[in-house]
């Protein structure tokens, strides 16, 4: 789909559709709103009179203007309760919109900046959300269907701004949008995509694609060889089960940039978790396809942080295998060797995520960071803590790393909160045999895996996202899920990052 900023009234606008908004328990329509309404001779009044739309968020009323106005087709969509406006709002109502466009067989459509005019956002921010939201709700995952979708996607949409002079921090906004946008599309496909298809090769494969199209990026994937070498037995203990080549994925944007801030992302990327030889039950296991969405998340960040050469040093880690069980597996009661020197105590062969993510941490000290961020699909304990699409837990070594990804979630709307990192929880990781096991009590176990993980994120600033419950929706449609979400990888995390490596490289 095309996206196109141009200055003028929505009215005039020659669409299939045009898109303009209500506020809840407006009367009276305003701005283009009012405008709309007025060349329609009062139909939206009419509408909102008869009581046939009260502008909840999401909220679509489509009407026919017949010749009024040149677009055939009107959609009113509600932005919910002014005082509860927000750009989530914004997303919420263009990703209703949108999805409107296409179920009407729409092949253009033509919006109001949602949020720029009586929501009193700055523009570029408000525009961004209308993009983010029209991207993120025509999202499906197709690639492995034969017949193609009933409704295809709408060709263009036009984002129409009246004020000419506001123009080019509408097209700003759309552009971050989209590049945004279609970043966290890319970690949906990848969540989404079977993990005989997206094995740690082809994570491997597309992370040195992505390095290539940018002279600032470079990509080293590390071979189980060159894992052995480092010393990452932690890792390879998860990897020797599995008959698919586990990688070590390194991306770099601006390496040797002294002059830069350094700053490291971690994602887990286990393709496929089976729990090894500690089996997990049957149900529901093609889930675990998504187990890599920590990967996923950094990734399509790193492509993000190539398209807007953002001035800092970023480095993207993603220790890649799939866990399972075979002849060959690791086993509750081996004991496996980190880089740092520390030896891990198996008692779980599905506590592998905080394994891989050791050898991660360990290996994240090198490049001398001012902070280290990860990601990852770590506990269901998590999920019961805060519940699912709530948000992730945050667990953090330093309060002024929390603060700074705490504002990049107020702007995105991709929620993180505070979790605990008391001392005691390490005691849940006693071991007779070795240094520490991988896991303990079942009671606080979310807490305890980021305990685990903080042995091996020594020497800089840290914050671990759990992001277990986040990364896979698996409600379907409904006006309580949020229109720019539907079943599936959510890409949850990528517009977080990049909003806090954009925060960072501004301030610094
Ligand atoms: N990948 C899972 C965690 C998970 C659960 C992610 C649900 C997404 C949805 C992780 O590797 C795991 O199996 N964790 C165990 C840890 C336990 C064995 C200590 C868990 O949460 O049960
Ligand atoms: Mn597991
Ligand atoms: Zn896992």
């Amino acid at each position: 789909m095309e996206i196109q900023v141009v200055a003028g009234g929505i009215q005039s606008a020659e669409d299939d559709l045009i898109v303009i908004n209500l506020f809840e328990g407006v009367e009276m329509p305003e701005g283009a709103t009012g405008a709309v309404d007025q060349a329609m001779s009062g139909a939206i009044r009419e509408l909102i009179a008869d009581g046939d739309f009260q502008g909840k968020r999401g909220e679509i009323a489509v009407l026919y203007p017949r010749g009024a106005i040149p677009a055939s087709r009107v959609a009113v969509v509600g932005l919910g309760p002014q005082e509860q406006f927000t750009l989530e709002s914004v997303r919420h109502a263009a990703a209703a919109a949108a999805r409107k466009a296409r179920d009407l067989g729409v092949k253009s459509f033509s919006s109001i900046v949602h949020g720029g005019g009586a929501g009193g956002y700055a523009l570029e921010g408000a525009a961004q959300a209308v993009v983010e939201g029209t991207v993120l709700g025509l999202y499906r995952y197709q690639e492995l269907k034969n017949k193609p979708p009933d409704r295809p996607d709408p060709e263009r949409f036009t984002l129409v701004q009246f004020d000419e002079s506001a123009l080019p921090a509408v097209e700003k906004g759309a552009e971050l949008g989209e590049i945004v946008a279609e970043a966290a599309c890319l970690a949906r496909d990848l969540i989404n995509r079977p993990a005989n298809y997206a094995t740690p090769s082809d994570l491997a494969e597309l992370a040195m694609e992505i390095a290539s199209e940018f002279d600032t990026m470079r990509c080293q994937v590390l071979s189980e060889e060159d894992a052995d070498e480092l010393g990452m037995g932690s890792f390879l203990g998860v990897a020797q089960g599995s008959e698919e080549p586990a990688v070590f994925i390194v991306m770099e944007h601006n390496p040797g940039r002294e002059d830069l801030d350094t700053v490291v992302l971690v994602g887990k990327g286990i393709t496929f978790d089976s729990g090894g030889i500690s089996l997990k039950p049957a149900e529901k296991m093609d889930r675990m396809r998504g187990d890599m969405g920590g990967a996923a998340a950094v990734l399509a960040t790193m492509l993000v942080v190539g398209q807007l050469e953002i001035p800092l040093h970023v480095v993207g880690l993603m220790p890649a295998t799939e866990n399972l069980p075979s002849g060959h597996a690791y086993k509750p009661g081996d004991v496996i060797t980190a880089m740092n020197g520390k030896t891990i105590e198996v008692i779980n062969t599905d506590a592998e995520g905080r394994l891989v993510l050791a050898d991660a941490l360990a290996y994240a000290a090198r490049f001398e960071p001012k902070a280290v961020v990860d990601l990852a699909t770590l506990t269901g304990a998590c999920v019961i803590a805060l519940g699912r699409g709530m948000a992730a837990g945050a667990f953090y070594s330093d309060e002024g790393l929390l603060a700074r990804l705490q504002a990049a979630s107020q702007a995105t709307g991709e929620r993180i909160w505070p979790m605990p990192l008391y001392d005691e929880y390490l005691a849940n990781l006693e071991s007779m045999t070795a240094d520490l096991a991988n896991s303990g009590d079942r009671m606080g176990g979310v807490g305890t895996s980021a305990m685990f993980l903080k042995q091996f994120a020594e020497g800089y600033p840290w914050a671990h996202l759990d992001v277990a419950g986040m990364t896979f929706e698996e409600r379907s449609p409904s006006p309580k899920l949020p229109a720019y979400l539907q079943k599936g990888g959510t890409g949850f995390g990528v517009r977080l990052l990049v909003q806090f490596l954009r925060d960072w490289a501004a301030t610094d």
